[in-house]
């Protein structure tokens, strides 16, 4: 599994039907020259080392964006009440853009699952405020916020959540069909999906008949199908052996380029080192934040 990732190619001929607005990426603020390569190895680091990375990074003033596709604002959650009150977040601001790869690593219990499902309008939050593509999930009908994460958002989980029931290109037209989209429309655009994920020989196996790899890569043409915007990924890599979490995390990075956002949650550094700002939490608390180029350099540094 190398190589470059294919770019999706739209098949789509005059006077299709169409499932909406594509990719289009907004002008990078702050182009990284070394974006087209691939980012430094950086496995080895210790504990300390992300420590330290997160410290010194934390001195460079986080950019200002205006395009966000998610918007944390103040978001709070706590699980239980009175003694056994757990607070899973505290006044968590994250905003994430289109074309924009966060990563959020802390310990087990440092609340990054809650942030997804929050994010991704799963979980509530006990305060503060969720904006998707500028509109607030507080107060909106549970039915609308159903229908904007089958339409808008993709979700990633460690155990790739396939349909064992489905073939690969069944699980991925899945939520296009659920949304009202014709079989055939569905068909074209999860056959587009499959293929840009490398997958294109695999269309009609069953999960139990692809590799780990393959089958996360089934997950992530799903998370990606029919121009979805915000894709949030729950350690991905976390099953998979070091040569196949690479190769999931190229696919991701390229569909994130594509003009999606996204969030990877992943206890990896080196993996963490194809976002493009890394966000550290401790006790529901974002305690640092890092630009993707002072990260890398830091944690090479630290090797
Ligand atoms: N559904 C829940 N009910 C009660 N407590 C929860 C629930 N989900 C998470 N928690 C608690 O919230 C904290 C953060 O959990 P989580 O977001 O899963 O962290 P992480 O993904 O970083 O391991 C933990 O203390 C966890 O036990
Ligand atoms: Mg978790």
């Amino acid at each position: 599994m190398s190589g470059e990732p294919r770019r999706r190619r739209s098949r789509r001929a005059e006077g299709e039907e169409d499932l909406g607005p594509r990719y289009r990426r907004s002008p990078n603020p702050d182009p990284a020259p070394e974006e087209a390569t691939e980012p430094s190895n950086t496995g080895g680091f210790t504990t300390e080392a992300i420590d330290a990375a997160a410290r010194a990074a934390s001195r460079h003033a986080p950019e200002v964006r205006t395009d966000a596709v998610l918007r944390l604002v103040a978001v709070s959650r706590q699980y239980g009440e009175g003694a056994t009150a757990v607070s899973a977040l505290r006044g968590i601001d994250l905003d994430v853009a289109r074309g924009e790869l966060v990563a959020v690593m802390g310990a087990s219990g440092s609340g990054k699952s809650t942030l997804l499902s929050i994010a991704g309008g799963l979980t509530e939050t006990t305060s503060g405020q969720v904006v998707i593509e500028g509109e607030h999930l507080q107060g909106m009908p549970q039915k609308r916020i159903a229908q904007l994460r089958r339409r808008s958002l993709g979700f990633v989980f460690q155990d790739f959540n396939l349909i064992p029931t489905l073939t690969a290109i069944e699980n991925v037209t899945l939520p296009l069909e659920l949304d009202g989209f014709s079989r055939r429309v569905a068909r074209r655009a999860g056959r587009e999906a499959l293929d840009s994920v490398g997958l294109d020989a695999k269309h009609d196996a069953f999960p139990d008949d692809l590799s780990g790899g393959q089958q996360q890569r089934v997950a992530i043409a799903r998370a990606v199908v029919g121009g979805r915007r915000l894709i949030l990924a729950d350690e991905p890599t976390g099953a998979l052996d070091s040569v196949t979490g690479e190769a999931v995390m190229r696919m991701l990075r390229s569909r994130i380029d594509e003009g999606a956002a996204g969030i990877l949650v992943t206890h990896e550094a080196r993996h963490a080192a194809w976002a493009d700002r890394i966000v550290f939490l401790r006790d529901g608390r974002i305690i640092d934040e890092s630009r993707r180029q002072s990260a890398e350099s830091l944690l090479a540094g630290a090797r």
